[in-house]
């Protein structure tokens, strides 16, 4: 049932094109409107909402992190992450008018479980993203968007990951329909945006060697280091996620800007760090990310380069390149994600460990 791949997460990582295409199908009607059937929570409820929380543990918490920038630029309603756990035992201030969205691939991590009761109790309305039918969190919330990614076997999440992301994505495009905070045509360009995501994540598994390539090089690193700036920064800490759970090495995510603040005096020869650098566009998040992949190289980093392709600036600055389809900035998760994907896979799979069932993990998480 692995389909000739030696690991569930193999499979389940080549499988992202088709998962994104299920998570997306029947969103958008012929008239342009987006529509979340399953969203059981009145327009004009969704409009009273003056507050979104978003909260999840492990990667699903980093979805919510991913979903924060592009939320809030397209609602103006204030947005924030939390780790459910965290989020359930401080006393959250939650009224009627606070959206709760509550990310989990499984749909029984207990500590996210219990965050929805929570917020419940107090009255707030959960709306659930979850890629499992029928269990428990959306059973016990007042909406749910499920990411349809397909069953999930390997215990280090992938296509849950990236379905999440979209889930994210078209909660964040229909409340901005639902408020008017976009126009039709702006959140029918985004939606042709993703539409073209497993596209753009089909060309990137076409070109896993290279990325293989790279584990072979770095299988003996006793340490990684991941940078990323803006929405590429919670990629960056997915990334280092992935290579503890499988790789077993050290791996910290760090966003670009707080180098100077302290991580930077960790950088050594020889040291690797994958940078993600957004794309070009009018903001100076692409200037900013190359001085901070100036910065390390100059101390000795060996720099892994993410770039969308066609960035001639950045070969000055890499070790090596892995070049990225090119999507708007909000959107660049999607496809930065992929390679550190692969990268935690063969990198653990030449370690020799179990990659489907990693030391000391389960697949769902059912105690606090
Ligand atoms: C990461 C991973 C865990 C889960 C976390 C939440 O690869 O598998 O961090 O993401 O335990 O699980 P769910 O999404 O089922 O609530």
């Amino acid at each position: 049932e692995k389909d000739g791949y030696d690991w569930f997460m193999r499979k389940e990582i080549f499988e992202q094109p088709r998962a994104v295409t299920d998570a997306l199908l029947g969103r958008h009607s012929e008239t342009g409107r987006l529509q979340l059937d399953e969203v059981r929570i009145s327009e004009d409820e969704l409009r009273e909402v003056d507050r979104i929380v978003i909260i999840g543990c492990g990667t699903a918490n980093y979805s919510g992190l991913v979903a924060k920038y592009a939320v809030e630029h397209w609602t103006r309603v204030p947005c924030e992450v939390e780790l459910a756990h965290e989020f359930r035992y401080r006393d959250p201030i939650l009224t009627r008018n606070t959206l709760v969205v509550a990310i989990s691939q499984s749909g029984e991590t207990a500590d996210t479980l219990m965050a929805i009761r929570h917020a419940r109790e107090q009255n707030a309305k959960v709306l659930a993203i979850c890629n499992t039918n029928g269990s428990t969190i959306p059973r016990e919330s007042d909406a749910v968007i499920y990411t349809h990614a397909g069953p999930e076997i390997a215990v280090a999440s992938t296509k849950g990951f990236i379905t999440q992301m979209i889930a994210c994505y078209l909660l964040g495009l229909y409340l901005a329909q639902v408020r008017g905070t976009m126009y039709g045509d702006e959140i029918a360009a985004v939606v042709d945006e993703l539409r073209r995501i497993p596209g753009h994540v089909e060309g990137e598994l076409a070109k896993a060697e290279e990325v293989y390539a790279l584990a072979r090089d770095l299988s003996a690193a006793p340490a990684v280091l991941f940078l990323g700036r803006h929405a590429g920064f919670p990629i960056a800490l997915e990334g280092a996620l992935k290579l503890k759970e499988l790789a077993y090495i050290h791996a910290e995510g760090f966003a670009a800007g707080e180098l100077k603040h302290g991580p930077i005096a960790l950088v050594e020869d020889g040291l690797p760090i994958f940078c993600i650098v957004p794309p070009r566009g009018r903001d100076q998040l692409h200037a900013k990310m190359l001085s901070a992949i100036q910065e390390v190289r100059a101390r000795g980093a060996r720099t892994i380069v993410l770039a969308e392709e066609g960035d001639t600036e950045v070969g000055s600055y890499a070790d090596t390149v892995l070049s990225l389809p090119r999507v708007p900035t909000l959107l660049q998760p999607l496809v930065a994600v992929v390679p550190l994907q692969l990268f935690g896979c063969e990198l653990a799979t030449l370690l020799g460990n179990d990659v489907d069932q990693p030391r000391n993990l389960a697949k769902s998480v059912t105690v606090e």
